[in-house]
């Protein structure tokens, strides 16, 4: 049996395609690169809840580190890749450490 020539067309028109879409796919852009730190702190810790409650904590490393995992394997704050998050976990302890004045409004 012969294809015809058109369906034998429509076939390399979708592997074609199938290959074009499969390297796109590939490329997928990471778009929270494109966000700065504070800008991701904000999106991503203001899912679920006002980003009031970590701004109103001082915390050291050790224990921003036990919040953000309390986060992830506790309450489901789990779609965002782990180098991400560690960005988070920086700011934070920047920002939010022990040392910072906790009477100072950030809201
Ligand atoms: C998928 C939902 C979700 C996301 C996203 C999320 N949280 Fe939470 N968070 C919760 C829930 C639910 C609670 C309340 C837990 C409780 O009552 O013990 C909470 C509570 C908190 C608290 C209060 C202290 C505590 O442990 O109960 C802090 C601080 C906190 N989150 C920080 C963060 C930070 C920082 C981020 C961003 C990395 C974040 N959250 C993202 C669900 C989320």
């Amino acid at each position: 049996m012969r294809l015809g020539r058109r369906y034998g067309m429509k076939v390399w028109f979708g592997i074609v395609l199938f290959v074009l879409s499969s390297s796109v796919l590939a490329q997928a852009k990471d778009y929270w690169a494109d966000l700065s730190d504070v800008e991701l702190f904000e999106m991503v810790c203001n899912t679920c809840h006002s980003t009031a409650l970590p701004k109103q904590q001082r915390l050291n490393r050790e224990h921003w580190e036990w919040v953000i995992s309390d986060m992830i394997n506790d309450q489901g704050c789990n779609f965002l890749p782990d180098k991400h998050m560690q960005r988070i976990l920086d700011y934070l302890v920047e920002n939010y450490g022990p040392n910072r004045d906790a009477g100072r409004s950030k809201y």
